[in-house]
């Protein structure tokens, strides 16, 4: 069934829970108002940062809302995701992620970037680089980061850095390698499951935004997708449009918590 029956069935506008959201369409409960609040302020004052949370509960969908909480101007951000690089090829991407002219050698590169850095200290700039899935860092990268993160001529580092991951990552953090490192880190989030009540009202932004209601899906059937989700906003999304899907072929309203656990059943294998 395409996406176009699925919405035409429920009258929706647009085929939701199927597709990423635009940054200005976020969801931004108080509870994750705070959290951007948290690091934005953190940012301000040049703290690095550590979010950490399980898979798919929203780190990187934080991180968008900080970036354009932010002004670019006067916080640039460099998003870096390709973490599984060794240290001269993630110095590399940091280049190419400024718009530098990479260099050949580890010890270039990283000259290339703090003097990047250091220029941009002058006019009161605060660059922020931003380490999503850092959790795959290898060691070598890990335990090379406290220099960058180690400007501290005036007190204060000249960059921030923000390292985003599974909780793997804290627990990598506290190993005695990494202290130098984590002992910089004064701004740290944990990002937990959402609550059923989260769940809910997520489910009724997702569908107020492609012009539907909650009643699309039963009390039950709500309370069905947040359990078999376990907290998990990415679950959430692949099991509501699955059961939307699934609803539309069998032309079945409102949804029921039956025809949800039918679905997670024969979706399991892609749920995590
Ligand atoms: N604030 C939000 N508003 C709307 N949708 C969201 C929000 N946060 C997360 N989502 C939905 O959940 C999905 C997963 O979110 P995101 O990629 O931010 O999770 P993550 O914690 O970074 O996961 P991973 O650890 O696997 O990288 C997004 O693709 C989006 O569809
Ligand atoms: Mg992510």
């Amino acid at each position: 069934m395409s996406d176009l029956e699925v919405t035409r069935f429920f009258g929706l506008r647009l085929a939701e829970f199927d597709k990423d959201v635009d940054d200005q369409d976020l969801w931004t409960p108080q509870e994750r108002v705070t959290i951007v609040e948290k690091i934005t302020e953190g940012l301000r004052v040049r703290q690095h940062v550590l979010l950490c949370g399980e898979p798919g509960l929203g780190k990187s969908c934080i991180l968008r809302a900080v970036r354009r909480a932010l002004p670019d101007a006067k916080f640039p951000m460099t998003y870096l995701h390709n973490t599984t690089l060794g240290r001269r090829d993630f110095y590399r991407q940091v280049c190419v992620g400024l718009g530098l002219t990479p260099k050949a050698t580890a010890a270039a590169l990283f000259h290339e970037v703090s003097t990047w850095v250091t220029q941009r200290s002058r006019d009161n700039i605060h660059p922020v680089f931003i380490v999503d899935e850092a959790q795959m860092l290898r060691d070598e990268v890990l335990g090379h980061l406290h220099v960058l993160a180690n400007y501290e001529w005036d007190q204060k580092p000249l960059l921030s850095l923000v390292l985003s991951g599974l909780p793997d990552l804290r627990i990598r953090l506290e190993r005695p390698n990494n202290r130098s490192l984590n002992s910089r880190i004064f701004c740290r989030i944990e990002l937990g499951e959402t609550g059923s009540a989260e769940t809910r009202e997520y489910i009724l932004h997702r569908l107020e935004r492609a012009g539907g209601k909650l009643s699309i899906f039963t009390d039950d059937a709500i309370l069905a997708i947040h359990e078999l989700a376990g907290g998990s906003l990415r679950d959430i999304d692949r099991l509501a449009a699955a059961a939307m899907a699934c609803a539309a072929a069998r032309r079945l309203k409102p949804i029921d918590a039956a025809l949800v656990k039918a679905v997670h059943e024969l979706d399991r294998p892609r749920m995590s």
